[in-house]
């Protein structure tokens, strides 16, 4: 339903130039990962306020910690799919490549992404309330909350409901949107502020591509919708830009 659409993309795309893609809980949606706003996703079960924020953390760390160790439990089992993958082959033909992600679940990583920004942060990262400091770990744990060595409370190193977006990472994600000659965005509602400040800095000199299975917020910025699962799509373009695109040596 889509081959024309994607032909005539994979035509249009110039792998010499800046390409940015840009994705959300969908691209995830085929490893087995909810999503937050689809009628079977988290939001539609708990509210973010309480879960998701500074506030409910300091309210009951146990409950918000019992909810991020069931997630990452979860997303032990997840793997990268065919659309992670697909941007993996993407980024090797790029000489210009940025994956924006909103996604915590660390499977950009996971399928061999470089260059990857995680807006949102990592629930594969730990950060202690005391010192800030942060550090990587896949450990599930048995009893909550969950304390640092030095006694202080720790927390996931993600991004809360009402926090400041990391600055070097806003920077560089806006540095990558205004230079880019198309964009991808993949798998997101729109509904987070982010995604639509980014998709202003490119709206004025790139190609900006939706790839969803149904209408988004930000449909409306994009030039055209590829509708259907990021996982089908995205192998399809990235098959049909492989066959005109020497590989980069
Ligand atoms: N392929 C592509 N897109 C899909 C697929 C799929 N297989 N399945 C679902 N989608 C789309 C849905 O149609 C929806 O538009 O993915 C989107 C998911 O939207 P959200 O659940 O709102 O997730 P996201 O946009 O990533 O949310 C942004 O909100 O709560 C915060 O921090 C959280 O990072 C998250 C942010």
């Amino acid at each position: 339903m889509n081959t024309e659409a994607l032909q005539n993309l994979a035509k249009a795309i110039d792998c010499s130039a800046p390409l940015v893609v840009l994705t959300g809980a969908g691209i995830s949606a085929e490893s087995g990962v909810r999503t937050f706003r689809d009628p079977d996703g988290y939001w539609a079960r708990f509210d973010p306020a309480e879960l998701a924020s500074p506030e409910g953390f300091r309210r009951d760390p146990e409950l918000v910690w019992r909810w991020y160790d069931a997630r990452r439990r979860q997303l032990l089992q997840a793997q990268p799919n065919p659309g992670h993958r697909a941007l993996v082959a993407l980024e090797a033909l790029c000489a210009d490549f940025t994956l924006i992600t909103q996604n915590v679940d660390g499977l950009h990583t996971a399928a061999g992404s470089q260059n990857v920004l995680e807006m949102h942060g990592s629930i594969w990262r730990l950060r202690c309330t005391r010192s800030t400091r942060e550090w990587v770990s896949r450990d599930v744990f048995e009893s909550f909350p969950v304390h640092c060595q030095c006694g202080a409370l720790l927390r996931p190193a993600v991004l809360w409901f009402g926090e400041m977006y990391h600055q070097g990472r806003l920077q560089r994600a806006l540095e990558a949107m205004r230079k880019a000659q198309t964009v991808l965005v993949v798998g997101t509602s729109g509904m987070v502020g982010i995604v639509s400040g980014l998709l202003d800095q490119a709206s004025r000199q790139a190609r900006l591509v939706e790839f969803n299975p149904n209408p988004s917020h930000i449909s409306a910025a994009c030039d055209t919708l590829i509708a259907g699962p990021a996982g089908e799509s995205l192998p399809q373009l990235l098959q049909y830009i492989q066959s005109k695109t020497p590989r980069r040596p």
